[in-house]
């Protein structure tokens, strides 16, 4: 859509992008299906009338003793375009009630009100349907105002939910508001058209009491009394960007903030808030959103459309954290940090919180700036994010962001045999049974298309889509259709490989190729689908890299060739001298395990005995994994096995000893006892940097997530 092209816009301020953005969705929905009867129940609105503009009223009563406890009630106008000639009008709304009298639909410019006839509700989709005495007319702008409200509670299912904080003292329970939207609850807050590419801006104004602050994802502007109720005010928000309704969040509070901002000519203000006596706690996420956020800008070269950030620290949250654009939520326990600072690596409880800290501000760009189409594109939002926010770690700690990236790797690869494959393009937005997995295989393969295309084509590309698609809205194809752009300029990939071919084998199927690798006067390669389910023939097309003995050359990731996906078996013509290892997967970039003939294996395992060193530390984090792997599925002996990894008692670097861990604990451990004796006196012999390793850098989660009760004993 080159109409779109934000092309020289260094500072995305307020650009008239509305109309824009229209055009763009017009041009990508189909042809609009007619509604037929007031009876809706396709499980997609009707793409007759897109939504621009929500004009928000909300009072908030957050108190127990007023006659009316606990409770909001407003009015939304929601202004919308007419794409197709319709009379009747849906939406989603549903668990609050609506003062159907007071339901006003009319035309934008002359005033013209619209009757409705009829209200109806499909309370199993959450659509309102409405028809009307007449028709809305193609190409004209209409408003609808709904006046609702429901009583409060602390059930996060609303989406506009209580919470409280308790005095540590006194016991007193004090009570907030707040909002979680993601994916599609808003509707049972308020009137919407619940889909994340019906972009509109917000205005927002929250009635509350003067004890309170309204907080909201732009900033407030105006405070005015309240004409009717008592010491109540209400307090007017700034517009919002053009952004997808969940990200729509605002919260009636009673906290503390501490004031930080990043540099620069037009500095972005942040206030990061928490119940009064946890304020000391706010200090790190306060210093550290800024130094992300301005990371991401000169990285991006792209500025936000925000002059403030606020980020709350809040109890019982219902996930870890929320992007919100300009209101970012967080739970506490992740983001107040009460240990000191120490040494030159973040303690696990700091990395963690700068992980989920970095994470929420490279949202900003990615699923806040450009949005997905659909929840089915939900994995491209968390990948590029995720890729991002190992970025941002690996910035302020170089190598930290690598083993990040390692072990949302081997994570993923192993929950793939666990859970019956992780299919990244479809996930199930209401479960949220391996949504972690989700985004750590998202992020890994991403990473492997970098790897495929290289660094700077891949950046090059992903800065294009940036601002082709900035207030926009993309799916995955549209992704893809930037990459190949991006190394058709650079000619980075021979002409038969097609990213879309390729990456689609990686994003629509669930589980992983392993390599098979045998030496014979070429090398024959062979791939088997590995997944829970044995039966399924799914192949995958392979970036190959590797390098030999001789080259010992761990630098060059970019492919020398492809393992296409139509065929059974691929011949290589590399010469590798009868003594020399060959080791596939160069940084363990692919999303793919290796296996080799004997004779290969025993010359990696000699030459990690000898010199471990030689070969590149990811590249033994993927040797040892696919070891433990490959032996557990049967695929090669025990000896084998423990040839390769003996050397371990001389490894010393993180990823490599993650991999063990991660294989040992899920692999084997328990399932057969005989096995587990077997490591278990192996690990005995390397007891002391094992202990030490379990204790300081292993990440608590892996042994949360599998059930592993304790670390493997120390005896025999
Ligand atoms: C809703 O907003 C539109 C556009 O700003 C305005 O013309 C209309 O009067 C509003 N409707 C109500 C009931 O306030
Ligand atoms: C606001 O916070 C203070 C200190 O945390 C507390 O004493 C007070 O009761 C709170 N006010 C309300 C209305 O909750
Ligand atoms: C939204 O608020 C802005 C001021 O922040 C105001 O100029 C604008 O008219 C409002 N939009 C509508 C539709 O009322
Ligand atoms: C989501 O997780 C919660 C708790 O973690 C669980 O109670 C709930 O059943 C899960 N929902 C689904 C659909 O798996
Ligand atoms: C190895 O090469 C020989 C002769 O070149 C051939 O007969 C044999 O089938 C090859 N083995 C494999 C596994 O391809
Ligand atoms: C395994 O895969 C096959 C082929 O795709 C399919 O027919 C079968 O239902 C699957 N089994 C399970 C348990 O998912
Ligand atoms: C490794 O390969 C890259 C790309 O082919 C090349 O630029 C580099 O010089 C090689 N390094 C060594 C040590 O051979
Ligand atoms: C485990 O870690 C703690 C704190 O980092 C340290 O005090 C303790 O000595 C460590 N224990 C072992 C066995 O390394
Ligand atoms: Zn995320």
């Amino acid at each position: 859509m080159s109409i779109c092209r934000l092309s020289v816009v260094p500072r995305i301020g307020k650009p008239n992008v509305a109309i824009c953005f229209l055009m763009l969705l017009l041009a990508l929905t189909p042809a609009a299906v007619a509604v037929k009867t007031t009876y809706y129940d396709s499980p997609r609105l009707p793409t007759a009338l897109v939504p621009f503009h929500y004009e928000l009223h909300l009072l908030t009563r957050l108190e127990n003793t007023h006659p009316i406890p606990f409770s909001f009630e407003g009015a939304v106008n929601i202004s919308f375009f007419v794409h197709k000639s319709t009379d009747v009008v849906v939406l989603h709304a549903n668990e609050f009630s609506i003062k159907l009298a007071k339901t006003q639909l009319q035309e934008w410019y002359t005033l013209q009100r619209l009757a409705i006839l009829e209200f109806n509700f499909n309370r199993k989709l959450d659509y309102l349907i409405m028809k009307a005495d007449s028709y809305l007319k193609q190409g004209k702008y209409y408003s609808l105002t709904i006046e609702f409200g429901r009583p409060m509670s602390e059930n996060k299912r609303g989406g506009y939910f209580l919470a409280h904080s308790t005095d540590s003292l006194s016991h007193q329970k004090s009570w907030y508001s707040l909002t979680h939207f993601e994916p599609q609850s808003m509707r049972y807050t308020m009137p919407c058209f619940d889909e994340p590419a019906l972009k509109a801006t917000f205005n927002v104004t929250l009635g509350h009491h003067k004890r309170f602050q309204s907080f909201s994802n732009m900033k407030v502007t105006a405070v005015l009394a309240h004409k009717a109720l008592k010491d109540y005010v209400w307090s007017v928000h700034e517009t919002t960007p053009l952004m997808p309704n969940y990200l729509l969040a605002f919260s009636i509070n009673n906290l503390t903030c501490t004031f930080s901002q990043t540099g620069g000519p037009s500095p972005v203000l942040f206030r990061t808030c928490a119940k009064s006596s946890d304020l000391r706690l706010t200090t790190f996420a306060a210093q550290m959103a800024p130094v992300f956020l301005e990371y991401f800008e000169e990285l991006l070269q792209m500025e936000l459309p925000l002059s403030k950030i606020d980020q709350l620290a809040v109890e019982n949250y219902p996930t870890d954290a929320m992007e919100n654009w300009g209101l970012v939520v967080y739970s506490s326990d992740l983001i107040l940090q009460t240990d000191e600072p120490g040494g030159p690596e973040p303690s696990r409880p700091r990395l963690q919180a700068l992980q989920v800290i970095c994470h929420e501000m490279a949202h900003m760009w990615f699923g806040n700036l450009i949005s997905v189409a659909w929840w089915s594109d939900f994995w491209l939002k968390e990948g590029l994010t995720g890729y991002f926010e190992v970025l941002g770690i690996e910035h302020l700690y170089p190598r930290l962001g690598r083993r990040i990236l390692a072990k949302y790797r081997v994570m993923s690869l192993m929950h793939e045999t666990e859970s019956g494959g992780i299919v990244i393009s479809s996930m199930d937005i209401q479960s949220n049974a391996s949504k972690t997995y989700v985004y750590q295989k998202a992020t890994s393969v991403l990473h492997m298309a970098e790897g495929m295309v290289g660094h700077t084509t891949f950046h090059n590309a992903i800065h294009r889509y940036l601002y082709q698609y900035a207030f926009a809205s993309s799916t995955t194809n549209q992704f893809l259709s930037s990459i190949q752009e991006g190394c058709d300029r650079a000619n980075s990939l021979p002409e038969f490989a097609d990213i879309k071919t390729i990456m689609d084998t990686w994003i629509l199927q669930s589980g992983y190729p392993v390599l098979n690798v045998r030496r014979n006067a070429s090398l024959v390669l062979t791939q088997n689908h590995f997944s829970f389910n044995e039966s399924r023939r799914e192949r995958w097309w392979i970036p190959l890299t590797y390098t030999t003995q001789s080259e010992q050359n761990f630098s060059d990731t970019r492919p020398k060739a492809f393992f296409p996906a139509n065929s059974l078996m691929f011949n290589l013509n590399v010469f590798v001298p009868e003594n020399d290892w060959i080791i596939f997967n160069v940084q363990a970039m692919g999303y793919y395990r290796v296996n080799y003939d004997e004779r290969n294996w025993d010359l990696i395992a000699e030459a990690l005995s000898r010199d471990h060193q030689s070969i590149h530390v990811l590249n033994r984090a993927q040797i040892v994994g696919d070891a433990l792997f490959l032996w557990n599925t049967k695929r090669i002996s025990w000896s084998t096995a423990l040839n390769v990894l003996k050397y371990l008692v001389d490894e010393d670097e993180f990823e490599p000893l993650m991999a063990l861990v991660v294989g040992v604990t899920n692999g084997f451990w328990g399932v057969s006892p005989e096995s587990s004796m077997n490591i278990a006196k192996w690990l005995s012999n390397a007891g002391k940097w094992y202990a030490e390793f379990i204790n300081y850098t292993f990440d608590q989660l892996v042994f949360v997530e599998n059930n592993v009760e304790s670390a493997p004993s120390e005896e025999d």
